[in-house]
Parts: C-alpha cells; sequence; structure tokens
C-alpha cells in the first residue's frame, strides 16, 4: 500500500530521515515507534504530503507520490491534539469533510451517522463539541477522518492525551475499528506497549532510522540489537563470554549460569562489539518455590528487592557469582506468598529463552 524508497529528509544541515526503506501492506495496522526525536512524525507526514523529502520516493498504491499534493492523496490523518471545531455539533464536525461534496444532505447525514456509529457516538450529532470529553473529542477526529474513506489513515498519537484507562479502552476500539473498515492505519507512538497491543507490524526507529521492523511477538522474542532489546520491554542482559561454535549451536560462559548452548537463530543479528551478553526477559525466569522443581535448568541467588504490582511481583534476584542482580517477574497467585528481601531461592531458566547479543 505504502512504499518508502531510500527516503531521505533533511530540515537545513539536520538529517532527519536517513535512507527509509519499507513496505507497509494494505489493510495493516502499523505502527511508527520509537523515542522523541526520531522522526516519527516526519516521516508520517511524508506519506500525507505535508512533508518534502530531500530524496528517494514514497510510493502509494504502486503511484510516486512525488508530485500529488496533500489533498489529492488517498489518506487523512488523525492528530494528537483533538483537532475539532468548538464551536460545531458533532455532526458539523463529523461532516466538516464533505462540505463540496456533491451528495443530497440526507446522504451526507445518513453517512454522518453511520461515521458517529462506527466509533460509538450514535447519538451525539446535536450535541455541541466544546462539550465533550477528551475521549469523545478524539472519536469526533476519528469520525471525521473515517467519512472520507481513505485508502489511509495516518494516526500521530492520537491517544497519548487521554488518561490509562480511556486510553486502554481507546486502544481496543481502534483495534476493531480497523479489523471492521479494512484500511491501512499507520499509528505514531512512543508507547512501546500500545505498540505491542495495537500492531501487526511496528518498525522501531531511532535517529531517522528504522532500527528493526517485524511483528510484535518477533521484536519482543528475537530484538536485533541490545538497542531494540532496551526498548521494548525490559531485558536482563548478562555479560557472556563465547567459547564456541559448531554446526547450529554456539556455546557461552555466563557467570552465574555457567555453560549454556545456544541455537544460531537465537543470536541477534546487529553485532554488539566487543562485549558479548545474553538478554532474558523477566519472565522467562521462574522463582521456584518449596517442592517445585525447574524444567530445564536452576540457579541459586538471593532476593535483592520486591516491588508488588497487585497482581505482579517484581524480583531483582542476585544469582550466586553474579555482579549484578536479574529483574523476575512473577505473576501472583492466591494462596502463595509475595518473598522478602533477603530470602535465599532458586531460579529456573532455560537457555532456550534467551537471546545471545554478539
Ligand atoms: N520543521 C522543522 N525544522 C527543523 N527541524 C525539525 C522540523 N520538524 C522536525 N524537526 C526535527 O526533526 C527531528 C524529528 O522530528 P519528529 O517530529 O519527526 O520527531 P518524533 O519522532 O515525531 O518525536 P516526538 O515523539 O517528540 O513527536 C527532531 O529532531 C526535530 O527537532
Ligand atoms: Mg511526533
Amino acid at each position: 500500500m505504502i512504499a518508502f524508497r531510500d527516503v531521505q529528509k533533511y530540515y537545513g544541515d539536520y538529517h532527519a530521515l536517513r535512507g527509509i526503506s519499507a513496505e507497509i501492506r494494505a489493510g495493516e495496522f502499523f505502527s511508527l515507534l520509537g523515542p522523541s526525536g526520531c522522526g516519527k512524525t516526519t516521516l508520517l507526514r511524508t506519506i500525507a504530503g505535508f512533508e518534502d523529502i530531500s530524496s528517494g520516493a514514497v510510493l502509494i498504491d504502486g503511484k510516486d507520490m512525488a508530485n500529488v499534493p496533500a489533498n489529492k492523496r488517498p489518506t487523512n490523518m488523525v492528530f494528537q491534539s483533538y483537532a475539532i471545531f468548538p464551536h460545531l455539533t458533532v455532526a458539523q464536525n463529523v461532516g466538516f469533510g464533505l462540505r463540496r461534496d456533491p451528495r443530497s444532505k440526507a446522504e451526507k447525514d445518513k453517512l454522518v451517522e453511520e461515521s458517529l456509529e462506527m466509533v460509538g457516538l450514535t447519538g451525539y450529532g446535536a450535541r455541541a463539541a466544546h462539550a465533550l470529553s477528551g475521549g469523545q473529542r478524539q472519536r469526533v477526529a476519528l469520525a471525521r477522518a473515517l467519512i472520507l474513506k481513505p485508502k489511509v489513515l495516518l494516526l500521530d498519537e492520537p491517544l497519548s492525551a487521554l488518561d490509562r484507562k480511556i486510553r486502554e479502552q481507546m486502544q481496543v476500539e481502534l483495534i476493531k475499528l480497523q479489523r471492521e473498515v479494512g484500511i491501512t492505519f499507520v499509528l505514531v507512538t512512543h508507547d512501546q506497549e500500545e505498540a505491542l497491543v495495537m500492531s501487526d507490524r511496528i518498525a522501531v526507529m531511532f535517529e531517522g532510522e528504522i532500527a528493526q521492523l517485524a511483528d510484535p511477538e518477533t521484536l519482543y522474542r528475537r530484538p536485533n540489537s541490545r538497542r531494540v532489546a532496551d526498548f521494548i520491554g525490559v531485558m536482563n542482559f548478562l555479560p557472556a563470554k563465547v567459547t564456541g561454535e559448531s554446526g547450529d549451536t554456539i556455546t557461552a560462559e555466563v557467570a552465574g549460569l555457567g555453560t549454556l548452548d545456544v541455537a544460531t537463530s537465537q543470536v541477534s543479528m546487529a553485532p554488539a562489539g566487543d562485549n558479548a551478553a545474553v538478554g532474558f526477559r523477566p519472565e522467562t525466569l521462574t522463582i521456584l518455590y518449596e517442592g517445585q522443581q525447574a524444567t530445564d535448568r536452576e540457579a541459586p541467588g538471593t532476593i535483592d528487592e520486591v516491588v508488588y504490582y497487585g497482581d505482579m511481583t517484581y524480583y531483582d534476584v542476585r544469582l550466586d557469582g553474579m555482579e549484578k542482580p536479574v529483574r523476575i517477574s512473577m505473576r501472583n497467585v492466591f494462596g502463595r506468598p509475595v518473598l522478602d528481601v533477603g530470602t535465599r531461592t532458586r531460579v529456573s531458566w532455560s537457555p532456550g529463552a534467551l537471546v545471545l547479543f554478539r
């Protein structure tokens, strides 16, 4: 649906997009994820035609957009701040893009009603737009974008101004809406959880480049660099020494864990420089309670820190022979006590769950 071909963008001397090449499929929920200033909004605006590019090409539906102005592109954009007109009614806001449309008033009213229904605002048409909550305003902005039936909907942090509960609710509604209408969504966010929850695929960006483009599970389980791993959730990095390599297996030495074999498929592509490391997600390590057996390997250690979250507890455990503690997340289960700082414990782990950065 959308193709970037070596897109470069300079603002004066500042190199904002540094050779972006990627494709976004039709009907996909695609996210651009990265820290503030990495170029997400700039890249999104090149799709909409609000931003010229310095070189390269942006194609939509196979057509080069170089000389196509924003208002002639099959895209529509929803912004972070609710850019709706407070002095108009909800229905007038939603129908705004149709004001020069030749269809009859009755037909337009019907389209407005359908759009409002899509975003869960049936019956709100006559309401003044200023008399809406933040979440409702953002729904109006969505309805207004959708009524024009764009092939691509561009969303620049549309939920970031909402509080957590409403945001999570809107995330689920947006996913449902996207499935219903079937159009391509491109979402900009700096919230990794939001990207993981909502996307079919995610492009992780740093400093004007795409560091990794993959589906959420691949990004989480097989990040291709320490930087991506660090940005997407929490990962424990333990210094490792590669001691052997044969066929599809690499042998490494990790203080506190001993010798372990990993498959080459578990090796991150980007070189980590001189210092190899293994990475574990907190939920791939398990604290063993009395009488429990490790499913694979086990290591003894002492609990350093306990952070209780209600449904989960995060433990920092210093494994014997390790310099720094590792973070372990445990789901709290009725009847199982939360452990205290200083408790001696055993930790179950599996070489199959780690990523080797080398
Ligand atoms: N009109 C402009 N003139 C000069 N520099 C700009 C302009 N617009 C953006 N930049 C710079 O380009 C870089 C990328 O900006 P962009 O808005 O794309 O970042 P972003 O990833 O969307 O960040 P955020 O998460 O904070 O919105 C930033 O360093 C920014 O300062
Ligand atoms: Mg931005």
